[in-house]
């Protein structure tokens, strides 16, 4: 057993994860002995692999696709969001050896929209498109900030009504069809479909961003997304990805596990200028 505290994310596939440096930057921001892995981990091989880790002294554990389910299933203990989403994306070993499970996806995307990029969402119009793991993992955090409404859209409809009546106690939410979105005007549009990573976009209208609105697309990638792309095209004040969501919910983990909250900016401006050098070559 290392003395270091150890911690891991585990995913599939997980190669491509900034996890691991992310992490470290925060243990040397704030001057904490950490060791961060990485594990290519399958459904099938979720609870061994999570045994051999607590039993060699894991003290955290970041979940990401397609093991945030089971993460929840795992857990003995969990935060009211986590709950909500029921989809764990953090678990911690607790000094009783009971495991905690949280969800800081949503709150990541909240803090970056409000802290990082400085927009309200208090009393705005939201539009969600995708009615997946990403979409589910974030409802509750957004509800929780009183927007106008927050209005589901989905290729497949059925699987947005299904995801709204979770949160019907919200008066806020509603579903529209992607062909019934012709004439509405949104002030944010957030795009948490696994489309826009394979260059693909749901179908949308022309008009849909309202004067000054934002497009937040929840992937990330080094060169824009075809939905921040369409975000530009749409007229979008601004038309993001979702670097600063992911580097939000580790800081938001790193929290739970040290009980120290690390600074973001520097890491998401170090990431931006990389991101900058790879667009410019
Ligand atoms: P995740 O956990 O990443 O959200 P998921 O549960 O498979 O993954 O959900 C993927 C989401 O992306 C769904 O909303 C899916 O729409 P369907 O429910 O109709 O399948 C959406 N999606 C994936 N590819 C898409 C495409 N080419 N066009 C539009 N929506 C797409």
């Amino acid at each position: 057993m290392s003395s270091i505290d150890q911690y891991a994310v585990f995913g599939h596939p997980i190669n491509h994860s900034l996890s691991p440096e992310i992490h470290t930057l925060f243990a040397a921001e704030t001057g904490q002995s950490i060791e961060y892995s990485r594990q290519d981990v399958t459904p099938d091989r979720f609870e061994p692999a999570l045994r051999d880790f607590l039993e060699q002294g894991g003290k955290g554990l970041n979940c990401t696709v397609p093991l945030k389910e089971l993460a929840y299933a795992v857990a003995d203990r969990r935060s009211p969001g986590a709950e909500r989403a029921r989809a764990v994306n953090t678990l911690m070993r607790c000094p009783d050896g009971q495991l905690y499970g949280d969800n800081t996806d949503g709150t990541g995307l909240v803090r970056d929209l409000l802290q990082n990029l400085g927009i309200s969402l208090k009393g705005r119009r939201i539009l969600l498109i995708g009615a997946g793991g990403a979409s589910r993992g974030v409802l509750f955090p957004l509800l929780q900030q009183q927007p106008a409404i927050l209005v589901l859209t989905n290729r497949t409809l059925a699987r947005a009504e299904r995801l709204a009546t979770e949160f019907s106690d919200f008066d806020s939410i509603g579903v529209t069809p992607l062909e019934a979105l012709k004439g509405q005007t949104y002030d944010i549009i957030l795009n948490a479909t696994a489309a826009s990573l394979t260059g693909e976009l749901p179908d949308l209208p022309d008009n849909l961003m309202a004067d000054g609105g934002v497009c937040y697309d929840l992937a990330y990638s080094e060169k824009p997304t075809a939905f921040v792309q369409w975000g530009i095209r749409a007229g979008a004040a601004r038309s993001v990805d979702g670097i600063g969501m992911l580097i939000e919910q580790a800081a938001d983990a790193f929290e739970l596990w040290r009980g120290i909250r690390p600074q973001t900016a520097a890491v998401i401006a170090g990431y931006e200028q990389r991101h900058a050098h790879h667009q410019a070559i």
